[in-house]
């Protein structure tokens, strides 16, 4: 898709994007999804549309003046791997580094046979040069800390 833009999220896209991460189950559990509708106002939340359609969206805080942490990130289904999580991804580090951010971290799940879909995300995540930096066990799960120097 050609021309697809970052964009600030507006007002009237938080239903849309929880709407996505409830499409997205596999990967947003019921209380993940509780919690972002939650911190929906707190974080700071981008797009990108097709047309009107909102079909990517990410989300992240600034933890200090260099250092930001992305929670969730998801592509609507019909759009995964074509490239748009990728080529957003590049224009958000864009944008992260004109607000003088040189780090940014973030969480994902270790293997776990529940959750095979991961693969690709833990994948995607290093190609972009994430590292992994810690791992911690929740419940059973491995969750890990990737992060990537800007
Ligand atoms: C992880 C995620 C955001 C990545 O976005 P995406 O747009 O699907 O990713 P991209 O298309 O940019 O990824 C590029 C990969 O797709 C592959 N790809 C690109 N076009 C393709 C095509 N037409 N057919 C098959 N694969 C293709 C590329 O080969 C590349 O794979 P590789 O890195 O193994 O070579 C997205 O898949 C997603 O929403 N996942 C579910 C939610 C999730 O895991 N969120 C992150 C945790 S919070």
């Amino acid at each position: 898709m050609e021309n697809i833009q970052v964009l600030p999220m507006q007002s009237k896209d938080k239903t849309i994007i929880i709407d996505i991460m409830q499409i997205l189950s596999d990967y947003f559990s019921p209380e993940t999804i509780e919690f972002a509708e939650e911190k929906i106002l707190t974080l700071t939340w981008f797009v990108a549309k097709d047309k009107d359609i909102i079909v990517w969206f990410i989300t992240f805080e600034n933890i200090s003046k260099s250092k930001a942490k992305i929670y969730w990130m998801g592509v609507l289904p019909s759009y995964r791997h074509q490239w748009i999580g990728s080529v957003l991804m590049k224009q958000t580090e864009a944008l992260l580094s004109e607000q003088w951010i040189k780090k940014i971290e973030l969480l994902t799940l270790d293997e776990h046979p529940d959750y095979p879909g991961y693969l690709f995300t833990r994948n995607f995540y290093k190609k972009h040069g994430f590292e992994i930096k810690d791992s911690y066990r929740e419940e059973d799960v491995t969750i890990l800390t990737m992060i990537k120097k800007l």
